[in-house]
Formats: C-alpha cells, structure tokens, sequence
C-alpha cells in the first residue's frame, strides 16, 4: 500500500518533520495532521530543454493542502477533509509532469488566452480578422493547439495574513496562438484557514485582445467513482443553448422546464440522459443570475456519502458546467486510477462560449491601459 507520505514524496514535496501515517489508500486523519500552515516548493520535473518545473505546496492550519505546478499553472492535487476527517484528493491529474506533457483533456489547468470556444476559430476585432487553429473542428477551444495549460509558468510564494499563496506568471507573446497583442497574466491561488482555494486573475496587454480565462479542474468530492450522486445547485436562471458543435446559437433562455435547472439542488445522474447525443450529458454555459462583476455564489456541490461540500464563488458572468463525458477509461492518472466517463466534472467561471462573435454577451475585449481582473473561489466544507 502506497503510503500518503510516499505520494507526497514522490510528486516532490517537503515533508522532514511530518509523521503522516496512511489509514486507508488516498487518505488521511485530521487528527494526524500538523497545524501550521506552510508553503513550499519543490522540483516537480524538467522540460525537455532543460526547464526545471516547480511544484508549490500550500498547506493551511486545518491541514488542507493545495499543490499547484508551473507547467500549466496546474491545480495538480486538493486534498481536503469529509466529515469524519479523512483527507482525499478531489481534483483529477497526473503524479508527474510527463502526464501533464502528453494530450489530456486540461486536467487543473489555467485556461486561456481564451477559454472554451471560438466558432471556426475566427473572430473580427477593430475590424481586422484573426484566426486560430482549429483544435476542436470546426472550432477553436480553450485557446488554440497550445493554450496557457502548456506554457511554463513562472511561480512565487507570497506571504499573506491567514493564508499561504503562490503567483505565476506567463507573458503571452504577440500573435501568439493567432491572438493580437503581447498579454502578460498572472494567476494567484491562495489557501485560507477558512478552506477555500482563491484564484485571483489579472491581465493587461500592449493592444486590444479577446481575454477569457478559466481553471479546468475536475472535481470528485468522493475522491474516486463518478460524479452522478453527486448534487449540484446552481445559482443561475438562464443558460446559453448551443448548436452541435457547442457554439451558442446566441439565445439566453430560461432553464426551467429543462435538465439544466439546478435552481434547486439536484443530483447530476437524476436527468443526464436526456441529454443525449455523443458524448451526451452536460457541457453547457449556465448565465449566473445578477451578474455585476462582485464575487456572487455561483454552485454548491456535496457528495452526500463523504459529506464533502464545496461551494463557488466567482466575478464571472457564467460558469461552464461540464460532466466529464469525453472521459473514457483510456486516461491513467494520479496513483494508476483510470477516469471512466463521469469520473469528475468541471466548474468553469468564464465570459460566455464565442463571445467575441456576440455583441449581446458580455464583453470579452481587454484594451491597452485596463486590467481584466477575475476572482473564483472554491469553499469546502462538510455537513
Ligand atoms: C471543456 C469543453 C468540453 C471538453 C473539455 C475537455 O470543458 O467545454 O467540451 O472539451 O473542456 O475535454
């Protein structure tokens, strides 16, 4: 049995002093945890030229511990505890960055410059065109062939009062990825004693540019299984119905009446099969209700058999809810688990999908001399 120690170990961290004994794979008591909130880095691997990849480990006093690698500004590992204390890790990802390298579906990762879609990766600005590569035919997605998820990031530990946190930085350059513009963004995540993971975004830009970014962490409360009993509200009245392709026809229409009204707290398997098609089930931007740029509560989550909740907060005007369904059981990820369909879902603060082709969604253009800013927060909790 592989040891909570020796995983840590292994994915680099520091943990001379700590005395963590494993109860069951994958988890850990709250009793047997130290209380003083530490961040630190590690080496986490090496590019192939050479670039050493850091992994920062953010541990708060309750003994929540976020670990967070430069390649991607990736959210690698969240473990928190369920309502007896045992702690799991609730995000999906790899042990190591050669799994980070190789294709996989943006696991934790920072997602721009523009995340979700851009209808045939085209969009008019200014009055000049711009084109991106097609990488999700006929579309553009999460930022083109290389989005931010595969830029090496650089990171830093900040001191803060009640919280440990790490920035990285990536400057964007030019034309990358067909983007106008020399972007340079930066994305904080913070751990609080309140257990909430903070992520704050800012951006600015040398000249006007799309900017959309998002984290696309996959969540399981339970650690392990799938997401289906799992239950969701969502704080939104409206979604943004799409076509085949998953571009927004445009239209803001009500959810009631529809398998995307999670008004009331619902669990996610209760109507998923009505949305049929290949994959099927839900990858669809809900409109969060009252959206005025202030950090409003967007989902809460619980998995009743841990007791695990988290709640998300967030500035953005949507939230791309996504039930993991191109997950097939070809992936292997952290400790040799295999991500079968439905094995975690996505919360993802974000503009609307295409809103660079939809003067009616809320404006995703950043200018020279403005600062994009977004927070997203995501709160655990037990019941
Ligand atoms: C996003 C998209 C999904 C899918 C996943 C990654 O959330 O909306 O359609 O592409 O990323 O597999």
């Amino acid at each position: 049995m592989k040891t909570h120690k020796s995983v840590l170990r292994r994915a680099g961290f520091a943990v001379a002093g700590l005395s963590l004994i494993a109860n069951a794979p994958g988890t850990l008591s709250q009793s047997q945890v130290l209380v003083k909130a530490s961040a630190e880095k590690s080496i986490f691997g090496k590019m192939e030229d050479g670039t050493v990849i850091k992994l920062f480990t953010l541990k708060n006093t309750k003994g929540t511990t976020a670990t967070i690698v430069e390649y991607g500004a990736t959210l690698q590992g969240l473990w928190v505890p369920d309502k007896t204390g045992k702690f799991t890790d609730v995000v999906l990802g790899y042990d190591g960055l050669e799994g980070y390298l190789g294709p996989h579906p943006y696991f934790g990762g920072t997602i721009g410059r523009v995340a979700n879609r851009i209808a045939k990766g085209k969009f008019i600005l200014d009055g000049k065109e711009f084109s991106m590569a097609l990488n999700n035919s006929p579309n553009s997605l999460h930022g083109g062939k290389d989005g931010f998820n595969r830029k090496v990031w650089k990171g830093e530990i900040v001191k803060r009062p009640h919280a440990v946190s790490v920035r990285l930085t990536y400057i964007s350059p030019d034309g990358e990825e067909g983007f106008p513009g020399t972007l340079k963004a930066t994305v904080t995540y913070t751990l609080t004693d309140e257990n909430e993971l903070k992520l704050d975004y800012a951006a600015s830009s040398d000249k006007a540019t799309p900017v959309n970014l998002t984290n696309h962490s996959y969540f399981n409360l339970a650690g392990n299984g799938g997401i289906l009993d799992h239950s969701l509200y969502l704080n939104a009245n409206k979604y943004t119905p799409v076509d085949s392709t998953l571009i927004p026809t445009g239209e803001i229409a009500k959810v009631k009446g529809t398998p995307f009204d999670f008004t009331q707290a619902t669990s996610i398997g209760e109507r998923i099969s009505q949305l049929t098609g290949d994959p099927g089930g839900y990858d669809h931007n809900l409109v969060l209700n009252g959206w005025n740029g202030k950090l409003k509560l967007a989902a809460q989550l619980s998995d009743p058999a841990s007791g695990r909740q988290m709640e998300m907060w967030t500035t953005e005007p949507g939230v791309q809810f996504y039930s993991g369904n191109f997950l097939d059981g070809t992936i292997k990820g952290k400790q040799g688990a295999v991500y079968q369909k439905h094995a975690a879902l996505c919360l993802e603060a974000q503009h609307f999908p295409d809103s660079v082709n939809h003067t009616n969604f809320p404006t995703t253009i950043l200018r020279p001399g403005s600062i994009y800013r977004q927070e997203t927060v995501y709160k655990f909790l037990v019941n």
